[in-house]
């Protein structure tokens, strides 16, 4: 088995801004059939995602070890489609043209959360293609256009074989592939392409961490090789096992880890802490598996002992005193 490149980001630092997700748009989506994707997407969590309600699907892999070959979204419907604006109107507040009437778009739920006052909570969830061990859109595609690199372990579609049989999107558990229907080549019955996220390896492989990475303003995301004993990522997953994929019993084996969410405490009626975390420990479960109690707890105990002014490798590399730190590729 060759390397694996990984991420870790963490969600108490994410401030929703989508810096990474405006750098992703501009450098790959801008344009050419792919202004309803969104590579890189940040989502409001509890909330419906982009797209749509996108752990609902049913695919992945079943518990016994089968492909699920889930449902495919309705595209752009689900995604959302890019509205325009009528830019000679904007000083006038900024005004959609008459021919669009958004019912759903990425963020839509943004900010909403779940809870009432003073008890509502939410939390940011930035995603990408995870980048499998075991990943459904290579396993589902009829025409083995989708491989994994040995140096980095980068899922990647080979365009010269993709024929647009989108049974990679259906399989994606994540929905983390995108169709462009741009690419199509009616001559020859495709009617567009499959497209995902590179893991930007062309900036990878000079060296340099995906922009999503480099972008990020709250210093979220680490960038190293599993494998790297001294790597940021090994430290966060592996040794102080703090960080979680994402819905894992999606079967994938995910190689982008998440540092779960602390609460603010729930508060009484008048307005005291209970003790009570305001997050629903089953929603995180159910989200990040059943190591998530264990990762809050060893935060949480680092963030103490850091506070009494004893030292912590945990938190020091959380707080991430020097950007460049994060990454070592
Ligand atoms: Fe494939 Fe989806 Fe995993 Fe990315 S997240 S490697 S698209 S299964
Ligand atoms: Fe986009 Fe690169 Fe981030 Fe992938 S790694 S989401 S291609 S910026
Ligand atoms: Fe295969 Fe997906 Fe293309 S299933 S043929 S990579 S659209």
């Amino acid at each position: 088995m060759g390397r694996q490149l990984a991420m870790v980001m963490d969600l108490n630092k994410c401030l929703g801004c989508q810096t990474c997700t405006a750098a992703c748009k501009t450098q790959w989506t801008n344009r050419d059939g792919r202004e309803y994707m969104y590579w890189n997407n940040v989502e409001t969590r509890p909330g419906k995602g982009y797209p749509r309600d996108w752990m609902e699907y049913g695919a992945g892999w079943s518990p016994e070890g089968a492909l699920r070959i889930g449902e495919l979204p309705d595209i752009p419907g689900d995604y959302g489609i890019p509205w325009d604006f009528d830019h000679a109107a904007v000083a006038g507040g900024g005004v959609l043209t008459a021919d669009s009437e958004p019912e759903w778009g990425p963020n839509w739920d943004e900010d909403v959360g779940e809870g009432e006052y003073p008890n509502a909570y939410y939390f940011y969830l930035p995603r990408i293609c995870n980048h499998c061990t075991k990943p459904a859109c290579l396993f589902a595609c009829p025409n083995k256009a989708i491989r994994k690199r040995e140096q980095d372990g980068v899922v990647l579609v080979d365009l010269k074989r993709c024929k647009g049989a989108m049974m990679c999107i259906r399989a994606c558990p994540y929905k983390k592939v995108y169709f462009n229907p741009s690419r199509a080549r009616p001559a020859e019955g495709i009617p567009g392409q499959a497209e995902k996220c590179i893991l930007c390896f062309p900036r990878i492989e000079r060296g340099l961490p995906p922009a999503c990475a480099r972008q990020c303003v709250g210093r979220v995301r680490w960038v190293s090789y599993l494998d790297d004993r001294e790597g940021p990522v090994h430290k966060l997953v592996r040794k102080w096992r703090v960080a979680l994929p994402l819905r894992p019993d999606f079967g994938t084996q995910p190689n982008v880890y998440y540092v779960p969410p602390l609460s603010p405490p729930r508060l009484d009626e008048e307005g005291r802490p209970t003790g009570e975390p305001r997050i629903p420990p089953a929603y995180l479960k159910k989200i990040f598996g059943p190591e998530v109690e264990t990762a809050l707890a060893t935060l949480k105990a680092e963030m103490e002992k850091k506070a009494r002014g004893e030292t912590s490798e945990l938190v020091d590399i959380l707080i991430a005193y020097r950007h460049q730190e994060m990454f070592k590729l």
